[in-house]
């Protein structure tokens, strides 16, 4: 038989498993763009991000964007295409409602899916580079091979 403990930590598990996207909207609406830092040192880590310009641009996707602190400071530094998701919709919204998002939409475009429950989006061209950036801590063990594994199909070889 499971000890009481066992089944008081299964039991916080499904619970904060099922209301992941509930609970990470609610630290959107708390939070808005205030929280994470600007990830100002992408291209610094990923030199290839700079790669001269190309007709069409090569496709980034953050996968898992939250409210942009990725996205936007690749906006400013690179030529590259950029499409993102998150679960959360207040996350989209606050990135949708960004001055940079609405100067920028030819270049950039973001929506609402669940990369654990969802297909991945699909974009006129498919990406081919992509991050995800402090999302798989965010999501549960079990659910990481089958993440990675959708991510990996989605992403041009
Ligand atoms: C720590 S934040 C990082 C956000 C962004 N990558 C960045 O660098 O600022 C983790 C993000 O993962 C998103 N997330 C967690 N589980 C997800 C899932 N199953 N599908 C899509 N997004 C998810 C959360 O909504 C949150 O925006």
């Amino acid at each position: 038989m499971e000890s009481d403990s066992a089944v008081k930590s299964t039991f916080w598990y499904d619970k904060f498993e099922k209301e992941s996207c509930r609970n990470w909207d609610i630290f959107y609406h708390k939070n808005q763009q205030n929280f994470f830092n600007d990830r100002n040192y992408l291209d610094k880590e990923f030199p290839e991000l700079l790669r001269p310009a190309t007709t069409p641009p090569e496709v980034f996707c953050e996968f898992g964007c939250g409210v942009g602190n990725a996205l936007f400071p690749l906006l400013e530094k690179t030529s590259l295409s950029l499409v993102g998701f998150d679960f959360s919709k207040r996350a989209i919204e606050c990135i949708e409602k960004d001055p940079k998002y609405l100067a920028n939409q030819s270049r950039m475009s973001v929506s609402v899916a669940d990369l654990v429950l969802d297909p991945i989006p699909t974009y006129p061209v498919s990406p081919h580079l992509g991050s995800l950036i402090f999302v798989l801590c965010a999501i549960a063990p079990e659910h990481h091979v089958p993440v990675m594994t959708k991510i990996y199909e989605h992403l041009q070889p």
